[in-house]
């Protein structure tokens, strides 16, 4: 297809705000799913997708559609859709698929407004120079409010509220006029088709079947089937099996040009081989230059992944490889922990991406998992002027401290105005600093902040949809690093250190923090034959303390009478409890009561 033929966009949305509904109806519209086939969210495939209703992988499709000009004569175009991850920790992904088109769609539901999520990837579209066609969706909804919101969103994007479309996913209403638009107000591609090949990955996925599978968007040149192509930010070159688009189903085309967006396929079985955002050459008549943009994907927040049976160990590892074939950001090395055993410190991109890989360990390769309380990267620079990366909480240096820094987020928060003093509460509590404050509109109000990203990977987004009844939302990016007055505080048992429980927090909440562990613990921990102190501390100082009393535990003394097998069988029963025993020190602890301890958070 020739450059001016071809549109290239994405959906811009808020969760729930209804793209992947419109996705549908589109690809049906266009004609290339039948209605027959249609089944609901048909661009969401994993299962795990579709249950809590987001999208991970982005996707693309390739749709016909045919605009009517003035002169009654019909000219076909290609369209292509790119399906953008919709989630804070995916922002790099989201920006290398912004950067595959040329313009986006931003949906907002009628009824809800805007919201935070929608917000960020906004700024960053534009940031893009796409273009921005506002539409507001769901009409048909009894309490959609489209004057309303279509004021806001031209006030947002600019143009009139006149100019923002209509439609409702679901009826089917005002979408064709949305595939009209897109083809009159999205700029054709460019590029030059005589110059070496360049093609952006803004994807790859691991298919059980047919191995890697990498989304591309070609700028310069062309890719062609059986070509050697080269990845420029490692040299390593392979064969181009197979080529071809999406529509919706892989159909192998002649190749792809200048502008056109599809799928190759390598036979790559790892997509660290094909990462996010590298450019793909050919071999032999290599680009002198890769494409701007390519970053590796880097965690941010990390906590221990540990087996609740320790024999499953083996098993959490072999899962652990599989899921890396699919995913570039997963990060493991092997832990162990006085108190949880073997397990693995983890790396993830944030808070969902940990929720994501330990609900998918747990259903698909059905593991029973404990994690530690997650914690962000610290850089600790020693009076000696020795620096150190902290990624556990139990690592972090005992020797004199000169500074520590932590990283920060630039955080966005969309409230009604009259929530706006509880959501100053929260971020004050989080050590948040206010950077900015915009009225949207009369009654909704944008906040900005710059908070640790330690005290977001807590609980905040719990707190504030709690404490704004569900009606405010949380949009948040990686923002550089500050120094901060953080401590280590560590849980001792009769004297001795508990790994998994150790934390690193601000010097003003450690007395807080020490006083809820200790109390947890206190409950939970079964008495011993002696008195066992449960302590907090840093460094050597103690700051919290709380005891389990002593009580003798006599297994046999329920055994009255002469009854030898009876007693034998009670022995047993109490050397089979002990294997599930961890020793800390001299005290006894169920692995259970770590367990409840780290999950009662
Ligand atoms: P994520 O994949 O989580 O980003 O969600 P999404 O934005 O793709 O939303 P989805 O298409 O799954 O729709 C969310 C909910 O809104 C579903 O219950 C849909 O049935 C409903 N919905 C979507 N479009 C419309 C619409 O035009 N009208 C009405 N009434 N409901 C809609």
């Amino acid at each position: 297809t020739s450059p001016e033929l071809i549109r290239n966009f994405c959906i811009i949305a808020h969760i729930d705000h209804g793209k992947s509904t419109l996705a549908d109806r589109m690809l049906q519209l266009t004609g290339v799913v039948q209605a027959r086939d249609m089944r609901a969210q048909y661009l969401d495939r994993m299962d795990i997708e579709r249950e809590r209703g987001i999208t991970i992988k982005s996707q693309a499709v390739r749709m016909p559609w045919a605009v009517v000009g003035e002169d009654g004569i019909e000219t076909p175009h290609a369209l292509h859709m790119i399906d953008t991850p919709g989630h804070v920790d995916f922002t790099y992904e989201v920006s290398r698929s912004l950067a595959a088109c040329e313009g986006a769609v931003l949906l907002v539901d009628a009824a809800q407004g805007i919201e935070a999520q929608t917000l960020a990837n906004l700024y960053l579209a534009m940031e893009n120079e796409l273009e921005i066609i506002p539409v507001l969706n769901k009409i048909d909804l009894p309490a959609a409010q489209p004057e309303k919101y279509a004021e806001e969103i031209a006030h947002l994007v600019g143009g009139e509220p006149e100019d923002v479309l209509k439609v409702s996913g679901k009826t089917g209403v005002g979408v064709e006029a949305l595939l009209d638009r897109i083809v009159e107000r999205i700029p054709a591609p460019t590029g030059d088709a005589g110059a070496p090949s360049r093609a952006m990955i803004f994807d790859s996925v691991y298919d059980t079947y047919r191995g890697v599978v990498t989304y591309v968007r070609v700028i310069d040149g062309s890719l062609n089937p059986r070509e050697r192509i080269a990845m420029m930010s490692t040299g390593a070159t392979h064969e181009l099996l197979e080529i071809g688009v999406h529509s919706p189903e892989p159909t192998i085309t002649k190749g792809l040009g200048v502008g056109e967006v599809g799928y190759l396929i390598t036979g790559v079985k790892d997509v660290r081989q094909s990462k996010v955002g590298d450019t793909v050459t050919n071999q032999h008549k290599p680009a002198t230059e890769a494409l701007e943009g390519y970053s590796d994907p880097k965690p941010m927040v990390f906590s221990g992944l540990y087996p609740i049976d320790g024999s499953d160990y083996p098993a959490l590892r072999d899962a652990l490889d599989k899921l890396k074939l699919n995913d570039a950001a997963l990060n493991y090395e092997p832990e162990t922990s006085v108190a949880l055993g073997f397990g693995f410190r983890v790396g993830f991109l944030g808070l969902l991406h940990l929720e994501i890989v330990r609900e998918r360990l747990e259903r698909e390769f059905n593991l029973d998992l404990i994690s530690t309380a997650p914690n962000v990267i610290y850089d600790v620079t020693l009076e000696d002027g020795e620096k150190v990366k902290v990624t556990n909480p139990s690592e972090f240096p005992t020797g004199k401290i000169g500074e520590v820094r932590e990283p920060v987020v630039r955080a966005t928060i969309l409230t009604p105005s009259e929530f706006v003093g509880t959501v100053m509460g929260l971020t004050t509590e989080r050590r948040g600093v206010q950077i900015g404050m915009d009225y949207l509109s009369e009654d909704r109000v944008e906040l900005r902040y710059t908070l640790p990203m330690a005290e977001i990977v807590f609980d905040f987004f719990d707190q504030l949809k709690s404490r704004t009844r569900g009606y405010a939302s949380l949009d948040y990016e990686p923002s550089g690093d500050q120094t901060a007055d953080l401590v280590k505080v560590d849980i001792l048992l009769q004297g001795d250190q508990v790994d998994a429980f150790s934390a690193i927090v601000h010097r003003d909440k450690a007395y807080d923090y020490g006083v809820l562990m200790t109390a947890k613990l206190k409950e939970i921990i079964p008495r011993q034959q002696f008195e066992v102190p449960v302590q907090a501390a840093i460094g050597a100082r103690v700051i919290a303390r709380e005891t389990v009393r002593a009580m003798r535990k006599d297994v046999l003394a329920k055994c009255y009478g002469g009854d030898i097998s009876r007693k034998r069988k009670l022995l047993e029963k109490q050397k089979e409890g002990k294997k599930r025993m961890k020793n800390i020190g001299s005290v006894e602890v169920p692995k259970d009561a770590f367990i409840a301890a780290l999950s009662s958070e």
